[in-house]
């Protein structure tokens, strides 16, 4: 049944194609060459492997992005249609006045005056990760540093009770994978995802949420019946899911790139304005989400290429973030160049509601390393995650040498 609705349409005859999978576990682990490869074929390619068209490049991809009345959501973003249908309910998921209203709800719980009251704390804890790592010198900058500040903020902030919270990080990185392509990756994440659902259900029916948080005042709209108590687990883990790689893979990959380009360490130390653009310049250069879904909600035409209703365009953030019709040299990792408008948050409706914390948590280990760090070295190639979706390193040795 499902088949069938992916496959009503037609590929269109005027698209070039692509044969090799995007989410093969080679790809995964060294996307950039395939990305390249996309980009030269065309602003539009069909990814005949996944039945997808792709846009690898930087001006169609944000405009796919913004015209989220043609290329929706509501119907999943993910490259695969079992989970397109299992994951309803969710911010990420809907379109229009059902997007809006999910999104007011829990938004401005993240919006930068909110988070304000949120700045000194994370940066105590940032500063007694670093503190600790400096102390050791030696550390795994993924699992000694970049984990730990996501992992003790975000949970809080969320409201997720104090059990079950040593699966978050699994459960997070599920929940993700499942948003690729029907490989194998995907269908063995789903058994965690779904393990994460039935946690969140039990949390809602017992209520088992710390108090003041965003799950607490979700209870209560539920309770003034503003929304249905069956919304609360699907929004729950719409905030804690994408809360906790995406940021790690920011933190990780930013010590990594300091770590691999000491020249750019030094500029960020001899002038540390310029650190908000050096975290856009991490996540457009290591974008941590590689790309999600849209169904095209009507017959299009991008960039000549004919679009059929029904079809699912892939939009490729990390492709667009490196596209050479749009940046200079977007292989140089140089965090003076103008990052800002990358699309590694996405972009329009949908764009991350979360990035003002994400930005928040980057910039207090940043920080806590310019106070503290005089150079980091690298000790051995990093091991990088294998997730369909999120790029971040696994494991990334590394010395901290104090100033
Ligand atoms: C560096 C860290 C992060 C990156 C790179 C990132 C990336 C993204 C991207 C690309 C999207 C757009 C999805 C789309 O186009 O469909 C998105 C949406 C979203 N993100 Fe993030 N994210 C990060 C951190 C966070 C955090 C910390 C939270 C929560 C606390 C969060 C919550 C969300 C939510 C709820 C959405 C859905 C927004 C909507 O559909 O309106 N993200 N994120």
């Amino acid at each position: 049944m499902t088949a069938g609705k992916v496959h009503v349409f037609r590929r269109s005859e005027d698209v070039p194609i692509y044969r090799p999978s995007v989410y093969s576990r080679s790809a995964i682990l060294d996307p950039y060459p395939r990305y390249r490869e996309l980009r030269a074929l065309g602003p539009v390619v069909w990814l005949a492997r996944h039945r997808l068209y792709a846009l690898p490049r930087y001006a169609e991809c944000k405009a796919a992005l913004r015209d989220d009345g043609t290329y929706l959501s509501g119907d999943g973003v993910a490259a695969n249609p079992v989970v397109n249908r299992l994951s309803r309910g969710t911010t990420l998921n809907s379109d229009g006045p059902e997007h809006e209203r999910r999104r007011r709800l829990v938004a401005h719980r993240l919006m930068p005056r909110a988070l304000r009251g949120l700045g000194e704390a994370v940066d105590e804890q940032a500063h007694r990760i670093v503190d600790a790592a400096v102390r050791r010198g030696t550390v795994d900058a993924v699992t000694d540093v970049a984990t730990v500040l996501p992992l003790a903020v975000v949970p809080d902030l969320v409201g997720w009770p104090h059990d079950q919270r040593d699966h978050l990080l699994g459960w997070g990185a599920a929940t993700f994978d499942m948003l690729g392509t029907a490989n194998w990756q995907a269908l063995t994440a789903v058994p965690r995802s779904v393990q994460m659902l039935r946690f969140a259900r039990r949390v809602v029916r017992e209520r088992n949420v710390l108090p003041g948080s965003m799950a607490h005042e979700l209870l209560a709209a539920a309770d003034d019946g503003d929304i249905g108590r069956d919304e609360v687990p699907a929004l729950l883990i719409d905030y804690i899911a994408p809360s906790l790689d995406t940021t790690i893979s920011a933190i990780s990959s930013a010590i990594h790139l300091f770590a691999t380009h000491p020249e750019q360490w030094e500029l960020l130390k001899a002038d540390s304005s310029l650190l908000p653009n050096a975290i856009n310049e991490v996540v457009r250069f290591e974008s941590p989400l590689r790309a999600f879904t849209r169904k095209a909600g009507a017959t299009s035409v991008i960039a000549g290429v004919s679009v059929p209703a029904g079809a699912r365009v892939l939009a490729l953030y990390a492709s667009a973030n490196r596209d050479e019709h749009e940046w200079k040299d977007p292989w140089l990792f140089d965090i003076r160049r103008d990052a800002g408008r990358h699309v590694g948050f996405g972009n329009g409706a949908h764009a991350c509601a979360g990035q003002g914390l994400a930005r928040l948590e980057t910039a207090a280990v940043l920080r806590a390393l310019l106070d503290r760090v005089e150079r980091i070295e690298t000790l051995g190639e990093p091991i990088w995650a294998v997730n369909n979706i999120i790029r971040r390193l696994e494991h990334a040795p590394v010395r901290l040498v104090a100033g």
